[in-house]
């Protein structure tokens, strides 16, 4: 745990609201078609519980784990899938739900491993976008907020091991 001061970015109802709007986007986006959402554990599981109570479209919700090696907080550009889907997703329309892009690796190791599986289509879902980490060439379909370099604890973002049940996303000043 820390002492360093705490400062909120994004309130509790500020992300409830833009859930809500995201909900409407990715609904007018399937347009009332079935979709598969993929969620990447850990970190994306409370924005996951919030986003698909917001979707229209029928859902059915499968689990991932995947890990960077060393150290969560930087990347390291290796990504590691622990535990794979357990749903056929041939030929069904896929949405990846994470919690934050920040390098990209992530992302697109899952891509690539999820591409094999023979999908219909697949879109990326995250609650937070960090463009100016990026080192790979992929951007969001749709994403909560834009936010700059800095390191983000709460609503499921870990440091350490703690913090993923603060319900506001913050950084340490
Ligand atoms: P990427 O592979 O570099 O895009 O990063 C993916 C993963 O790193 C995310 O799913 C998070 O688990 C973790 N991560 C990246 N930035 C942050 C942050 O600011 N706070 C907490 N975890 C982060
Ligand atoms: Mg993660």
């Amino acid at each position: 745990m820390q002492n360093k001061k705490e400062r909120v970015l994004f309130a509790r109802e500020d992300i409830a609201y833009r859930i809500r709007e995201m909900g409407i986007e990715i609904s007018e986006y399937y347009k009332g078609n079935e979709i598969v959402v993929i969620s990447l554990l850990r970190g994306s599981f409370i924005f996951t519980s919030d986003l698909v109570r917001e979707i229209k479209s029928p859902v059915e919700v499968d689990f991932m784990t995947t890990a960077s090696y060393g150290d969560e907080e930087v990347s390291s550009g290796m990504v590691n899938i622990l535990q794979d889907i357990r749903t056929d997703i041939k030929n069904r329309d896929v949405l990846i739900v994470d919690d934050i892009i920040d390098t990209g690796n992530t992302l697109s190791k899952v891509i690539e491993h999820l591409s094999k599986k023979q999908p219909k289509s697949i879109k990326i879902c995250v609650m937070l976008d960090k463009p100016s980490r990026r080192k790979v060439d992929l951007q969001p379909d749709f994403s909560g907020f834009v936010i700059p370099d800095v390191f983000i604890v709460g609503y499921g973002l870990n440091y350490g091991n703690y913090y993923r049940n603060i319900p506001y996303i913050f950084t340490f000043e």
